[in-house]
């Protein structure tokens, strides 16, 4: 394997914060009919992870792609896989993921009735866990499972589609959120997932924001290597 999923974390154990926010470019946005192309451009580029938008068209409106093109892609990519599971009942295919090569495998908490079970089947298989929270469900609903955490991923857009308006009520979820994590002693990321731009994402990562999803801002750019380093430098 070309890399450990802990040498991208970039955790400074002082503080138990990502050192410097991460990039994870969503491939939802990238051009499917040469996705090797778009894989080398993420290689090359300075964005950290690859964030894998799975639907299954009932958790969401929605269908994109699966396990066998997660296995086809793996062996070209240099960055680890932040997999993010728009699906039922995402415990079924926790094993199966992770031969599939998913370094982190996050879950919805509106689709995850025995959630504890589930994070802690996810690390007996040696990936990170994270959670991921709609834009209408609150933070406390995270209070009793914070600290088991390695990501808590908050949706600025309702999920299912690339390309929509950030949801302004976000940057106060990022702020509650940060609370809860100091208060619990937790060691999750907060990542921000939709609508994320040169408008947002400065003011997302002076919240407390540790990684940015962002899909359309960076495929669709005319740029996308210097559309990821002006996330990364927060320089636009
Ligand atoms: C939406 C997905 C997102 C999506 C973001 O359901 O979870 O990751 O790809 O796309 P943009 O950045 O275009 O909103
Ligand atoms: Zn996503």
């Amino acid at each position: 394997m070309c890399c450990t999923f802990a040498a991208h974390f970039f955790i400074d154990k002082t503080s138990n914060r990502a050192m410097k926010h991460l990039i994870a470019p969503s491939l939802l946005a990238a051009d499917f009919s040469n996705l090797k192309k778009d894989i080398e451009l993420i290689n090359n580029s300075e964005a950290d992870w690859f964030h894998l938008d799975i639907m299954d068209g009932v958790f969401v409106p929605n269908i994109s792609f699966g396990i066998p093109v997660l296995e086809s892609i793996k062996p070209l990519a240099k960055k680890p896989f932040d997999v993010h599971l728009m699906i039922t009942q995402p415990e079924r295919y926790i094993e199966t993921f992770k031969n599939a090569g998913a370094d982190l495998f996050n879950v919805h908490y509106e689709a995850s009735t025995h959630l504890h079970r589930t994070v802690q089947t996810v690390h007996a298989n040696n990936m990170k866990a994270g959670v991921t929270l709609n834009p209408h469900t609150p933070i406390s609903v995270l209070e009793d499972i914070v600290a088991e955490l390695d990501l808590v991923l908050l949706m600025s857009v309702n999920p299912g589609f690339g390309g929509q308006k950030f949801i302004e009520n976000t940057y106060n979820k990022v702020e509650q959120l940060k609370e809860l994590i100091l208060k619990k002693n937790s060691r999750a990321l907060i990542q921000v997932d939709g609508g994320v731009d040169n408008t947002n994402a400065a003011q997302l990562v002076e919240k407390g924001a540790d990684v940015l999803v962002a899909g359309s801002y960076v495929f669709k750019s005319a740029n996308p290597e210097e559309t990821i380093k002006g996330l990364k430098e927060l320089n636009f």
